[in-house]
């Protein structure tokens, strides 16, 4: 986050009188040397204005998962597990999963209570990538990876999907970044090339990749740099 908005967050100034306390010099970070209203902080840097350490203070979450298979992307259901029962009890409260996994996909999902934050990561406008793993029922031959880089028309749809980045991996196996979200993307686009997605996996959300300590089902909180990285921020 911006230093303006630390200050805007933790004291009574405005946003304006933020920018100008920092003009003045007023306000310091341990560990940088000269700080503007622009400059990037985080919750857990030291902000001093004159001799007062400024504490943040922030009830907003932010945590990945690796989503494992067979769980939904909902907050409830009566008969299946949810992305919220991969969490424990207490930290559940008002979260929401950003975006949708299919219940057998595996892989990076964001939940957060912050949605003004969830709607900029999963913002159609924003053309974030989104990078997946697909196991494929046979080898990815060159006309289909064409047809996937160039677009393509899906089934009842009249638009055809923006371009995909596709790298093959191994006989079976294809890497492929979207800039969209459309319903069960990936599955369709290669059913409609002829081809058909055993398993699906999701490496990264704009410049956030999963942490590859989490196995299936575990969780943990975001950085702030990862936090950004999720917005189109710095890649994390
Ligand atoms: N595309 C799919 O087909 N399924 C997902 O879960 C995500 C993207």
């Amino acid at each position: 986050m911006r230093l303006d908005y630390f200050l805007a967050h933790t004291t009574a100034m405005s946003r304006k009188e933020a920018r100008q306390a920092v003009a003045r010099g007023q306000v310091r970070v341990t560990g940088m040397d000269r700080v503007k209203a622009a400059t990037a902080v985080s919750s857990e840097d030291q902000v001093w204005l004159g001799p007062t350490r400024l504490q943040w203070v922030s009830n907003e979450r932010y945590l990945m998962l690796n989503k494992p298979l067979g769980v939904i992307c909902a907050t409830q259901d009566a008969h299946q597990s949810t992305v919220l029962d991969c969490l424990p009890e207490t930290l559940r409260q008002g979260l929401h999963p950003v975006g949708r996994l299919d219940k057998d996909s595996s892989g990076l999902l964001l939940l957060t209570n912050d949605g003004q934050w969830s709607h900029r990561v999963s913002s159609p406008a924003k053309h974030q990538g989104k990078v997946y793993r697909a196991t494929l029922a046979s080898g990815l031959t060159d006309a289909m990876a064409r047809q996937l880089g160039e677009g393509l028309m899906l089934k009842g749809e009249s638009r055809i999907t923006r371009p995909a980045v596709v790298e093959v991996l191994a006989d079976n196996q294809c890497r492929i970044t979207l800039s969209e979200g459309r319903y069960h993307q990936v599955r369709r686009m290669l059913a409609a090339v002829g081809n058909h997605v055993q398993a699906l996996h999701r490496e990264a959300i704009g410049g956030l990749s999963l942490d590859p300590a989490l196995a299936p089902g575990e969780w943990r909180e975001l950085t702030a740099a990862e936090v950004a990285a999720a917005e189109g921020g710095p890649r994390a």
